[in-house]
């Protein structure tokens, strides 16, 4: 007789691809028939969980801390999204989906950057923590780098420096998409703005990378670093320039790392990170990625 499991075992399982589309399938249909096994989370390119998220208390009694206080700084967001404070020029391209929709697939995403952005911090000797993004955007990434800096990490002493072109930018992923331009849309002012709570302490720094790697008004020692350029050769430029500055124990965040329209990206920072021993990657399930720096 035949043995549907046994065959699924033995060798469909040697076809990744097949044999996730099954799994999907049967997964459908259970949670079609079955409510308790439907997903607590849905994030951007299917990252489902059936467990809870974080930021959900699992009890009254005991609350997950990181949880609540990245909970907080997303409802906040959310304020200031409907208050008008805070523009966010990349979702507004998309007109079919929400903008709280689109927040929602990114929760997970951003509890990433809130928690990175905090270990950084306490586990490097620096006094003053510096902060660097390439590829910034609206300031989303960089408003909860904010966020976790000043609700969660008590008297520290930090600075950001941001860098993109905040205009057309042409973008390099040979094996996908190839070479094209992006980004018009942005607008530094409205970064600016959005960012205008944490003046005091960002540094802005226009242009193409790795032409403003040039010097001026950068830091030494850095504590984190945030890579989101969607393009291989500049993502390459910025871990070249930064590691020696990175301090040990500090961290490199890369969106988008497994996502499989910026594989270039990806295969470069594998690559990269075979040279440098004490560089340790992770991939994360919500396609970003994660390098620590080991003391040496
Ligand atoms: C995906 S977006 C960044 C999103 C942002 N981190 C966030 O949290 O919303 C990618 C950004 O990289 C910038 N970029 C891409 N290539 C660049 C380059 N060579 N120099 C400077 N900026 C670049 C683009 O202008 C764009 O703003």
């Amino acid at each position: 007789m035949f043995k549907f499991k046994k065959f699924l075992k033995n060798y469909i399982i040697k076809i990744p691809r097949l044999y996730y589309l099954i799994q999907n399938i049967k997964m459908t249909v259970r949670e079609f028939f079955d409510i308790s096994s439907r997903p607590n989370f849905i994030g951007w390119y299917g990252m489902s969980l059936r467990t809870l998220p974080p930021w959900i208390n699992t009890s009254s009694k005991s609350k997950n801390k990181l949880g609540q206080e990245f909970l907080h700084a997303d409802r906040e967001l959310r304020e200031l999204v409907l208050k008008g404070e805070f523009r966010i020029l990349q979702f507004e391209q998309y007109k079919n989906i929400g903008l709280f929709e689109l927040l929602d697939g990114l929760m997970y995403r951003h509890y990433i950057v809130f928690w990175s952005a905090i270990i950084a911090a306490n586990n490097t000797n620096s006094k003053l923590k510096n902060y660097v993004e390439v590829g910034v955007a609206d300031g989303l990434c960089m408003y909860f780098t904010n966020k976790a800096i000043t609700q969660a990490l008590v008297d520290c002493d930090y600075k950001t420096y941001l860098y993109d072109t905040w205009g057309d930018v042409e973008l390099f992923n040979q094996s996908t998409t190839g070479k094209e331009s992006g980004y018009n849309y942005l607008d530094i002012d409205v970064t600016k703005k959005n960012l205008n709570k944490y003046k005091e302490y960002t540094v802005y720094k226009q242009g193409l990378v790795p032409d403003t790697f040039n010097g001026e008004n950068e830091p030494n020692e850095i504590t984190w670093i945030s890579i989101d350029l969607n393009s291989a050769p500049p993502t390459i430029d910025t871990l070249n320039y930064f590691w020696d500055r990175l301090e040990d124990g500090g961290v490199i965040l890369f969106d988008d790392y497994a996502q499989p329209a910026y594989v270039d990206t990806k295969n470069a920072i594998d690559f990269w990170t075979t040279q440098h021993s004490n560089a340790t990657l992770m991939q994360l399930p919500t396609s970003q990625g994660i390098i620590l720096k080991s003391h040496n």
